[in-house]
């Protein structure tokens, strides 16, 4: 039998309308357009307003972008991944109120929560499902709405986030192009430096948690800076030496958008030029597991059938790792 291969066939993305910039930012805590500039890279991020509404919103929005652009049949959808930290509700999950939206009637649909990390490692589980031969379209969604757990009068923290979502198409073929590999990590000592206290099974919503700010993002950033920097930097390395990999062949490094600081490094490491490193941070912040594909949703039109991409990504666990990609088609415009 020939090997399947799970290729990218196609990618839609949603940011919301509204504009956070440094300069109305610099207005709601001491901060400054330079600081966040040469010590982050944000110079703006999207924030979505409106009561009532939460993630799916954005990850539908994607997702039905991908649908129309893609031509697929709502019919022939097998599986909805939503890769989140920020969920509509604990349950059920944000992935069934999107396959609701999108009105699938046979596909099942779930949630993966690996923070930063979690569009890496859906990318390598709907590749799963799909190189088993049991499923032919599967959705992979990236979707944060950051600004719901983020502290506007903590300027450690508040700079770097903001609202996103993109999704992409996971179909099987035979051609030598896909998810060819990936290396993924977990090492739960990091849960002290980047998480939200309160709200989860340990420490349930109450008054004193509420008064205490403890349903925010905790993070304690230059340590969490340290390790994305050095784990980010060996793993990419170790998956471009492992598939023959160097500065001659990689056409494009997809980072996680956290830090252009961390992003240079990781391209340092690589000997990679700018040029060829997918870069947004300056106009959405860090949009956790949205960062990926919404990277591959404005560079959709620079890629090429055959371009070699290895997207590397770290957050919250810690959670970290890369995936090489062989794209699958020459590229089309939003
Ligand atoms: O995506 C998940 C993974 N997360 C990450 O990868 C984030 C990793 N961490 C980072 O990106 C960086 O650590 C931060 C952007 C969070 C912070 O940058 P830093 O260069 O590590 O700054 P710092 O926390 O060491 O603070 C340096 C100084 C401090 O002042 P003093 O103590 O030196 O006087 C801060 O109080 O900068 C000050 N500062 C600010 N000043 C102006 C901190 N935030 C701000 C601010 N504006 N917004």
């Amino acid at each position: 039998m020939e090997k399947i291969n799970a290729v990218i066939t196609g990618v839609g993305g949603y940011v919301p309308d509204y504009v956070l910039d440094n300069e109305e930012l610099s207005r709601m805590v001491d901060t400054n357009d330079e600081w966040i500039m040469t010590r982050i890279g944000v110079k703006e991020r999207r924030i979505l307003k409106g009561e009532g509404i939460g993630t799916s919103f954005m990850a539908h929005k994607a997702a039905a972008q991908l649908m129309q652009k893609t031509g697929a049949n709502p019919d022939d959808i097998d599986l909805v991944l939503v890769a989140t930290s920020t969920p509509d509700y604990h349950f059920p999950s944000t992935a069934s109120i999107v396959c609701n939206g999108l009105g699938l009637k046979n596909a099942f649909a779930f949630d993966l929560l690996a923070a930063c990390c979690g569009f890496l490692y859906a990318m390598e589980v709907g590749a799963n499902f799909v190189r088993s031969g049991r499923y032919r379209k599967v959705i992979v969604i990236g979707a944060d709405k950051m600004s719901s757990m983020v502290d506007y009068t903590d300027r450690s923290t508040c700079p770097i986030f903001g609202d996103g979502a993109a999704a992409c198409m996971m179909e099987p073929t035979t051609e030598d192009v896909g998810v060819m590999d990936a290396i993924l990590r977990t090492d739960g000592k990091g849960l002290p430096f980047l998480h939200m206290k309160a709200g989860g099974s340990a420490c349930t919503p109450s008054y004193y948690t509420v008064d205490h700010k403890m349903h925010y993002i905790f993070q304690d950033g230059r340590h969490v800076f340290k390790y994305a920097v050095s784990l980010m930097s060996d793993v990419t390395a170790e998956i471009a030496k492992k598939n023959h990999l160097d500065k001659t062949n990689i056409d494009w490094v997809v980072p996680h958008q956290a830090n252009k600081r961390i992003i240079d490094a990781v391209a340092r490491r690589l000997d990679v030029p700018e040029e060829k490193v997918m870069l947004n941070i300056q106009r959405y912040g860090n949009t956790s597991a949205g960062t990926l594909p919404l990277c591959l949703w404005d560079f959709e039109k620079n890629l090429k059938k055959g371009d070699n991409l290895i997207f590397t990504a770290f957050g919250a666990g810690f959670t970290w790792g890369a995936v090489y990609v062989k794209w699958g088609y020459d590229g089309v415009g939003k």
